[in-house]
């Protein structure tokens, strides 16, 4: 089929990279010139392990980039994938993606044969009837709308996308039902996918709930976690076996420092706002955040039980919001940052990767280039992502002038010489 990709984000290079894999001629839009161009040159323009060598085998061949919104004339599907940011009240800013809407229609307004275009964008349900009338009042009568979210993960997004758990589809027609279907007919194992064919505003619903679902868990596992440690119990141990009762499942029961990332945050938020927009206050939706909002303090008031930081010198481990990924939008170590800095300690933070883009965040903390380096005298250490070079410090620990270290993700191994402090299991 021939496909167009709007918006060359994470989600939308993704999606074309692998939609040019499953034997489709993509055409990816996007306004950045210079993204366009590295696509065009077999490169990614964002850090996901798979996407480079998918980019450069199909780059020039079945895979080509540009910024003519009325590319999108030659598709049979139109996929709009851009962004959808937060406005300040947590609502989404849905002006990008009206626009993005706006520049198909207009491209696809004289088209006489069927057509459809599909929003991978996360957009709250009320909004979708926006994006509907845009279509109907400006493109042709053939152009139908769809929605088809998308459940990716940062870091393992090629592999989320080639064996998915499930494929949504937000459809007005048997048509378009079958037009989705083709385009992913050729997934890994796709025979075994589960398709959920619903209307487009239950489809955009199921990835809110999708998110909430898995957030809220987190968040109740950092509840029940900061309980234990309150009792003097291990969280690990007591949700282990919670987990073990297949309605829950061991998945997304890791307590800690609290989850960041580029979707829960903005999806919970935009979720409370637009609930709340139809005179619903989502009083559980609305507690997960606040329990993930007080994690990083609580990781700071165990530090602070070893002794005052004004003045010392505090390692913090982990930038990214999470281990595999380059990524440090809403991270824990934003708020534990900004939380040792505001009182008075002086910070020096080390992330394997995630170090130049937390710099451009805070250009003031200082950035040690290893781990042993941010604890070289050190008098206190947290640790807020759980990469696994972490578990293997070992001798870093006695650089410390004071070795107190609190883990927020259960990575350090106890030992002889530290003071050893979990955010939700005993010390
Ligand atoms: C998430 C969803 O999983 C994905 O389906 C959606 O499309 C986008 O949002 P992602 O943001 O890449 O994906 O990260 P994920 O691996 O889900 O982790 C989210 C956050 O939760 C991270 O900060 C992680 O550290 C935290 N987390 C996860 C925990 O604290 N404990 C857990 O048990 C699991």
């Amino acid at each position: 089929m021939t496909v167009a990709v709007v918006g060359s984000g994470y989600v939308g290079t993704t999606l074309a990279a692998c939609l040019a894999d499953l034997g489709h001629r993509v055409t990816a839009v996007d306004i950045d010139e210079s993204v366009v161009e590295t696509i065009n040159a077999g490169s990614v323009p964002a850090h996901e392990p798979g996407l480079d060598e998918l980019v450069e085998t199909h780059a020039g061949d079945r895979l080509r980039a540009t910024t003519r919104s009325d590319a999108v004339a030659d598709a049979d599907v139109v996929f709009l994938a851009v962004g959808t940011p937060s406005a300040p009240d947590g609502s989404v800013d849905v002006a990008p993606i009206a626009d993005a809407t706006r520049a198909a229609a207009d491209a696809l307004a004289d088209v006489d044969d069927r057509r459809l275009v599909v929003v991978k964008s996360t957009v709250p349900p009320p909004e979708i009837d926006r994006l509907r009338s845009i279509l109907d009042d400006r493109a042709g009568d053939a152009v139908e709308l769809a929605t088809n979210p998308e459940f990716l993960r940062e870091g393992t997004a090629v592999d989320d996308f080639l064996s998915p758990d499930k494929l949504v589809f937000g459809t007005e027609s048997a048509w378009a039902t079958e037009t989705l279907a083709s385009v992913y007919d050729r997934l890994r194992d796709g025979e075994r996918v589960p398709i959920v064919d619903v209307d487009p505003e239950t489809a955009m619903m199921v990835k809110y709930a999708n998110n909430a679902v898995l957030a809220a868990k987190v968040s109740l596992a950092n509840e029940i976690g900061n309980v234990c440690k309150e009792f003097g119990l291990d969280a690990y141990a007591v949700l282990a076996a919670v987990g073990l009762d297949d309605r829950v499942s061991e998945r997304f029961l890791r307590s800690g420092v609290g989850w960041g990332g580029s979707c829960f945050p903005k999806d919970l938020s935009a979720l409370i706002a637009a609930a709340d927009a139809e005179g619903y206050d989502a009083p559980l939706l609305r507690a997960a955040v606040e329990v993930n909002d007080r994690q990083p303090e609580r990781l700071l008031s165990l530090l602070e039980a070893h002794g005052d930081v004004a003045d010392d010198r505090i390692a913090v481990l982990g930038l990214a919001f999470k281990p595999g990924t380059d990524d440090v939008r809403n991270s824990r170590a934003i708020p534990v940052i900004r939380g040792l800095r505001a009182r008075g300690a002086d910070v020096v933070a080390y992330d394997p990767v995630a170090t130049e883009p937390m710099r451009e965040l805070l250009p003031e903390v200082t950035y040690a280039d290893s781990a042993a380096a941010a604890l070289d005298r050190a008098d206190g250490a947290v640790v807020v992502t759980g990469w696994d070079e972490f578990a293997a410090l070992d001798d870093a620990f006695d650089r410390m002038d004071r070795p107190v270290v609190v883990d927020g993700r259960r990575v350090i191994e106890r030992r002889d010489g530290i003071v050893y402090e979990g955010l939700t299991w005993p010390a």
